[in-house]
């Protein structure tokens, strides 16, 4: 029986981050100025300050400009929506990223239609989801879609004419997956929870997306062989061992390894890659923005 490959995302990410580290000098020789990325952070949920230190660790770290604006879960909409206002207009500022999810009593689609959509480095603003489903090259695409991408480029090089099958229908991962897929001329399936037979679907595939949010959904068996898998779920289950929880995606990975050529670990595939993509929206937005275009082949 032969094993799969593992895709690995920590060293592509890495190669990311290197390769806008080594552009960002040239940003700074043009403008005089860092690109600056703005980070929201309402209240204190812990999963969500992890993430917003990363980010700015990151940001630091490629020589960008990080700016971090924590605001306790009491805030009102109206205060929120003033901040995001506030950074629109700050020159500083080339993306603006507010921390999801919101305290209940905010609502999140209001917010993010007030980011200037060439800020908004999410890419979840209706206007970039527009500009994507249309094709248009200006458009600010959501990091981890964009990050599963390049893993897949990067392993198949040319995808045309490949049957891709993306599991899961979310706004943030599973819609755009399937724009960009479609993009490099695929043949798109987007299974979600309602898809009759999703067994016989995801057989399929040479490229299978799993983006649903279910620890191990997707059976080994399911796959056909040598198709090359992405697997975007983050899900903590308990352990083996009693009182301790781990980190599974949604693939069954240890089964699904000896059906397919390539996969991406759970940690260590798509996760890495999506602060990567980040920054490298970042840079695009704030080359954008300062007029000159957006470097290539990043
Ligand atoms: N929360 C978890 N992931 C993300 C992300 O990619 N963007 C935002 N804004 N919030 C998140």
């Amino acid at each position: 029986m032969t094993l799969g490959k593992e895709i690995d995302g920590k060293a592509f990410a890495a190669k990311l981050r290197g390769r806008i580290a080594d552009i960002v000098p040239d940003f700074t020789g043009k403008t005089g100025r860092k690109p600056g990325l703005a980070v929201v952070l309402v209240g204190e949920d812990p999963a969500s300050s992890v993430y917003v230190r990363s980010k700015g660790k990151a940001t630091v770290e490629v020589g960008m400009e990080s700016l971090e604006f924590k605001r306790p879960a009491t805030i009102s909409q109206e205060e929120l929506i003033e901040l995001v206002e506030e950074l629109n207009a700050d020159d500083r500022v080339d993306g603006i990223l507010v921390q999801l999810p919101l305290p209940k009593h905010l609502d999140d689609k209001a917010v993010i239609a007030t980011i200037d959509p060439a800020k908004d480095v999410d890419g979840f603003h209706v206007v970039n989801a527009g500009k994507l489903a249309v094709g248009d090259p200006t458009a600010l695409v959501p990091c981890t879609p964009l990050g599963c991408l390049m893993l897949l480029k990067g392993e198949l090089g040319d995808l045309s004419g490949k049957e891709a099958v993306v599991v899961g229908r979310s706004n943030i991962v599973g819609k755009p997956m399937a724009q960009l897929l479609l993009g490099e001329s695929c043949t798109v399936t987007v299974a979600h929870s309602r898809t009759h037979d999703l067994a016989s679907v995801v057989h399929r595939a040479d490229i299978v997306v799993a983006a649903v949010g279910r620890p191990e959904m997707v059976k080994g068996s399911w796959i056909k062989p040598g198709a090359t898998v992405i697997d975007v779920g983050i899900n903590r289950v308990p352990a083996e061992e009693e009182g301790k929880t781990k980190i599974v995606g949604d693939v069954a990975t240890a089964e699904a390894i000896s059906h397919c050529a390539a996969i991406t670990p759970v940690p260590g595939g798509v996760g890495p890659m999506t602060i990567a993509v980040l920054l490298r929206n970042t840079l695009v937005a704030a080359y954008i923005r300062a007029g000159f275009p957006a470097p290539k082949d990043i």
